[in-house]
C-alpha cells in the first residue's frame, strides 16, 4: 500500500516536472493564474515560416517567405505568465470581419486556422481582455494583433539594415536584434532552432500598445553566433 503511494506521487511529480519546462508552443501548458489583467507586458511572437517547417510538419501550400503572426502573450517580468483566464469563451463569429487578414497574416501553418485562433485566444487572449483597457474584447485582441503586425513588418525592418532572406548567408545573432531595435526602437528576444532564425518577438506596453525594450524572456535566448534566415523550404 504505501509503496503504491510512494510510486504514484513519483510518477506525479515526474510529470509535473516535465511539464514545468515545456514551452508554450504547446496550447495545453499554462500557469495557475487566471485573472485576466494581471501581467506586465505583451510579448508579440512572429514566426519565419520556412524555419519553423524546417522543424515542424506543416501544410505544403501555406508555406511563403515571410514572418506571420504566432500570437499576442500577456508575460510577466518574473517570467510567469495568466494563462486559460475566466471570461467569454472564444467564438469566430465576432472576428469574421477580421477573417481575410487573420487568413494570411495569423495563421497556423500545422492545423486549421480557425482552430489556431481558438487556442492562442483561449490561452492568451482571455488574459488580455480587460474593461477600460485597449483590450477589452475578443475582436480588440486579434485587431491589436493584426495591427501590430503591420506596423512591425520585420522583414522590411531587416532589408532596411541589409540583411536579406537567404539560403547561403548567415549574420550575427546580435546584429539581427540591433537592427529591429533600430528599426522599430525596441530591443527584441530570439528563438532559433539550428542556426536558423524562427522567431522573433517584440516586447509591449499593456496599456499603450507600444514597443518597449524586452526583459529577459525564458526560452527566448536561444540564437547565438551566426545565423541563417532560409529563403526557401527546407521542408520536413
Ligand atoms: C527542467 O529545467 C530545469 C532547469 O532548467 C532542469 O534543472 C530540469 O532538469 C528540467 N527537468 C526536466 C524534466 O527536463
Ligand atoms: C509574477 O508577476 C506577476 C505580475 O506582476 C504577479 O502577479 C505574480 O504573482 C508574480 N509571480 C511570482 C511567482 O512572483
Ligand atoms: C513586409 O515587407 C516586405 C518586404 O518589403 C513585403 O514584401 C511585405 O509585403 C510586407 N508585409 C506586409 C504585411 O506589409
Amino acid at each position: 500500500m504505501n509503496k503504491l503511494i510512494i510510486l504514484i506521487l513519483s510518477v506525479l511529480l515526474i510529470v509535473l516536472s516535465v511539464n514545468s519546462n515545456e514551452t508554450r508552443w504547446d496550447s495545453s501548458s499554462g500557469s495557475s493564474d487566471t485573472t485576466p489583467g494581471d501581467f506586465d507586458y505583451y510579448l508579440f511572437v512572429q514566426q519565419w515560416i520556412y524555419s519553423y517547417c524546417s522543424e515542424s510538419k506543416c501544410i505544403e501550400n501555406k508555406e511563403r517567405e515571410a514572418f506571420t503572426i504566432h500570437g499576442l502573450w500577456p508575460n510577466d517580468r518574473n517570467n510567469s505568465y495568466p494563462a486559460f483566464c475566466t471570461g467569454p469563451s472564444f467564438d469566430l463569429g465576432e472576428i469574421s470581419d477580421l477573417e481575410d487578414q487573420l487568413n494570411v497574416d495569423w495563421i497556423s501553418l500545422t492545423e486549421d486556422n480557425d482552430l489556431f485562433w481558438t487556442s492562442e485566444y483561449k490561452k492568451h487572449g482571455t488574459c488580455a481582455v480587460v474593461a477600460g483597457s485597449p483590450i477589452s474584447n475578443e475582436h480588440d485582441y486579434f485587431v491589436a494583433g493584426l495591427k501590430l503586425y503591420t506596423q512591425h513588418n520585420l522583414t522590411s525592418a531587416l532589408i532596411s539594415e541589409n540583411i536579406y532572406p537567404s539560403d547561403q548567408d548567415t549574420y550575427e545573432s546580435d546584429s539581427i536584434s540591433s537592427a529591429i531595435n533600430s528599426q522599430f526602437g525596441g530591443q527584441p528576444v530570439m528563438q532559433c532552432d539550428n542556426n536558423k532564425l524562427s522567431t522573433i518577438a517584440l516586447c509591449i506596453d499593456k496599456k499603450t500598445l507600444s514597443i518597449m525594450d524586452c526583459p529577459e524572456v525564458d526560452g527566448f535566448d536561444t540564437c547565438s553566433g551566426k545565423v541563417s534566415i532560409p529563403s526557401s523550404s527546407n521542408r520536413l
